[in-house]
Parts: C-alpha cells; structure tokens; sequence
C-alpha cells in the first residue's frame, strides 16, 4: 500500500485529492494546523478514513514529524493562504506561508525521507501581466500580486531542490479550477452561492469588482488527478494544467443567473471595495505538454461547472433556510 501526506488537506483541492488517493487504495495522511474550531467541512465524508497529523507550513519541526510519521511516498504540498485579494492587506504573511514555508516543505522531506515525491502547487496567477498568449511552461513569469511574488519563490525552489539535490519535485502549473467545495470569497462560488440566494429571496444584489477579468476555469476534481500523474512519471517535471479556454467574469455571470433564469444586469453592483490594485486581465493555459506526456484531459465543461456549484448551492442555501425557519419557530 502506498502512503501520501497531504498538506492543505481541509481545503478545495486536498479534498478532492484525498478522495482520489484513497479511492487508488493509499494510505492517506493529512496534516492540518491546529485551530479552536475544528474545520473539518470538505473532508467530513472520509474524516475518519485519514490519519490526522497536526502541523503547520511555518514551523518546520511539525512537518519533520509529519514526514517522519507518514513515511511517504508521495508528499503533495497544497498548503498555503491561496486568496489573491488578502494578499495586499497581508503581505508578510503571504510571503511566509506561500513562499518560504515550501523551502521548509522541501526540507522536512530532503531531512527525513529524500526519496519521496514531492508535488508543489504553484498557480497560472505567476503569469500575471501574460507575456504570452496562450500560457505554457516556458512562457516568463510576470507576477501582479504579492500571492504572485510567493508562487514564483516556490516554483523555482521547487525545481532547485531537484536540481541541488537530486529530488523528485514536481510544480504543477494549473490554472484557476473550481468547484461547490470551493471557498466562498473566490469569485465563481461568491457569484453561485450568490444565485442561489438571490433566487430563494434571500438577497437582493450581488456587489463585484472587475466583471472583464478572464480567467481558465475548470474542475478541482479533474486536476488533482494531474497532480497524481505528474509523481507517476519517470521523471520528474514541470506542467502546465488548464481547460485552453478563457471566460470573462461578465460570462460567468451570463451562464449562472441565466441558469436559474434571471438576468445577471438586475442584481449585480460594482463595488470598488473587490477591485484589485493590480488586475491580472487574462489567463488562457496551454496544456498539450500534459496532454501529451501525462495522458490528462479534462471532464468537466465550464457550463457544466457552473451548473453544478449552482445546483449545489441552491441545495445548501435551501437546507440552511429550511433550519432557520424551524429554529425560529421552536
Ligand atoms: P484552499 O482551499 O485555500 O486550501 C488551502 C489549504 O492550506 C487549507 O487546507 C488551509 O488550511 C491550508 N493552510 C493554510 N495555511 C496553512 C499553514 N500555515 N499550515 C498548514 N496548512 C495551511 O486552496 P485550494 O484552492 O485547495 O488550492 C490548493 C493549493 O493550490 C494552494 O496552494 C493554492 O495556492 C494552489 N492553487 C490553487 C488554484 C485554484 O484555482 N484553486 C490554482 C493554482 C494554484 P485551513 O483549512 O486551516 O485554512
Ligand atoms: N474574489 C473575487 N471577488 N474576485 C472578483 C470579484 C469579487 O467580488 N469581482 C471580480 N473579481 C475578479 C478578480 O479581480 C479576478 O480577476 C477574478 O475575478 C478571479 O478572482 P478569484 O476567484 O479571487 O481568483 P484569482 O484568479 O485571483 O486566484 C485564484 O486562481 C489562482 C490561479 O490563477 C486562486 O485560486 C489562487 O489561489 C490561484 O493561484
């Protein structure tokens, strides 16, 4: 049986990515920070199938331990504060857990068990203002954040520890991918959650920021299984993972209100509030290096995609109304 440690198992991607692992027959452990409340909400369904380690990205004695207890195979590194937006207000932060906290990562593993593959989330937000359109792996990076800056430190450390020292480090390329589980502030699940609302009466207006963004939007589920494939190659390297379509947020709207059938124009506000000091305009992925060498493509469509983080939302804004209403009346 082989063993994967996860870390960032509680959020969208280490969910889908523990489903797929145990599904293959791992053993998986998932190391989560400690927190006063627990936050268990996209791994409740397998909780009790993972073994539970307590770390966190910035301390590098708890993923010495980590690594020491879960002697991995494959060690993926998911772990960070992903939310672009925030990373203005908390630079710093950003800067430690996004960027330096893979070199500690990177070391747990080189210390206590160099032969383990090891997979780094870097992100399509390192292209920033694209030098190149479509976007593949050699395009140059041109970050616009400070989430940017730190992706970029923890791709090219990444390819360091394999280049000095020989490890089987991956860095995953992948453009924006979403699905229900996806945190509620990013802007597919703030525009479904919000549809779902708006629909059941609960709320009125939906405030935005940039509507011409474009972005590569595809489903979390079908990328972790490139994560998966990209330690199970001979030899370790770097890919790009996109859908090769770009939608703008104004579309995403269209296919989500019109889904329910209203008109986005109705309910959507600009709110200076959500635009960014520096705006990544376009993102559209070239993918056929992991199409080619991985045998990876994607399943799920961009309607369909929606479509789905609509109908679940409507389901959960539904049940959490429906135990309102018989809580107000008991
Ligand atoms: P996510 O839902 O925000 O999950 C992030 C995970 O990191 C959570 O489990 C979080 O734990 C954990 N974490 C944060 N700080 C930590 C710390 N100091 N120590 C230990 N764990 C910590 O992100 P995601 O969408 O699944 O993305 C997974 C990774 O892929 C991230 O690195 C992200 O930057 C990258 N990425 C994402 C996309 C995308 O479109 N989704 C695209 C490219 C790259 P808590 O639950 O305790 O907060
Ligand atoms: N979040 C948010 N909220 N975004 C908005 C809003 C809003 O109210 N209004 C417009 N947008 C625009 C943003 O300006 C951005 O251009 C686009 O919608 C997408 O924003 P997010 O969903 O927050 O994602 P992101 O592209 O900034 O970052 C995501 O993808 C990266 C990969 O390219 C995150 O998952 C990152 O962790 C990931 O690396």
């Amino acid at each position: 049986m082989k063993s994967a440690l996860i870390a960032g198992i509680t959020g969208q991607d280490g969910s889908y990515l523990a489903e797929f692992l145990l599904d293959k027959g791992y053993k998986v452990y998932g190391m989560r920070r400690r927190t006063s409340t627990p936050n268990y909400e996209n791994v409740q369904h397998i909780k009790d199938q993972i073994e539970w380690i307590s770390g966190d990205l910035t301390d590098l004695a708890s993923l010495i331990e980590a690594v020491r207890i879960s002697d991995p195979d494959e060690v993926y590194n998911l772990a960070a504060q992903s939310y672009v937006a925030a990373s203005w207000p908390q630079p710093i932060l950003t800067g430690n857990i996004t960027a330096l906290s893979v070199t500690n990562m990177l070391e747990a593993v080189r210390i206590v068990k160099p032969t383990a593959r090891f997979y780094q989330a870097s992100s399509s937000e390192m292209f920033g203002k694209v030098m190149e359109i479509p976007q593949k792996e050699t395009t140059p990076f041109y970050p616009r954040s400070p989430y940017g800056v730190a992706k970029v430190y923890g791709h090219w450390i990444t390819v360091n520890y394999r280049e000095s020292f020989d490890m089987f480090a991956c860095s995953g390329i992948l453009f924006n991918h979403e699905s229900p589980r996806r945190g509620l502030e990013f802007v597919t699940r703030k525009v479904t959650d919000g549809v779902a609302r708006i629909k059941l009466g609960l709320q009125n207006e939906l405030r935005l920021g940039n509507l011409d963004a474009q972005r590569d939007w595809g489903f979390a589920g079908d990328y972790v299984k490139a994560m998966w494939l990209m330690l199970q190659q001979n030899e370790p390297d770097d890919y790009v993972i996109s859908t090769e379509e770009t939608h703008s947020v104004r579309e995403l709207l269209e296919v989500a209100f019109s889904y329910v059938g209203l008109n986005y124009t109705d309910y959507v506000v600009i709110d200076p509030k959500f635009v960014r000091p520096a705006e990544v305009d376009l993102l559209i992925g070239d993918c056929s290096k992991a199409k080619k060498k991985l045998g990876w493509k994607q399943e799920v469509s961009f309607v369909q995609l929606i479509r789905m983080m609509v109908d679940e939302d409507l389901k959960r804004v539904q049940a959490e109304a429906r135990y309102m209403n018989v809580m107000a009346l008991s």
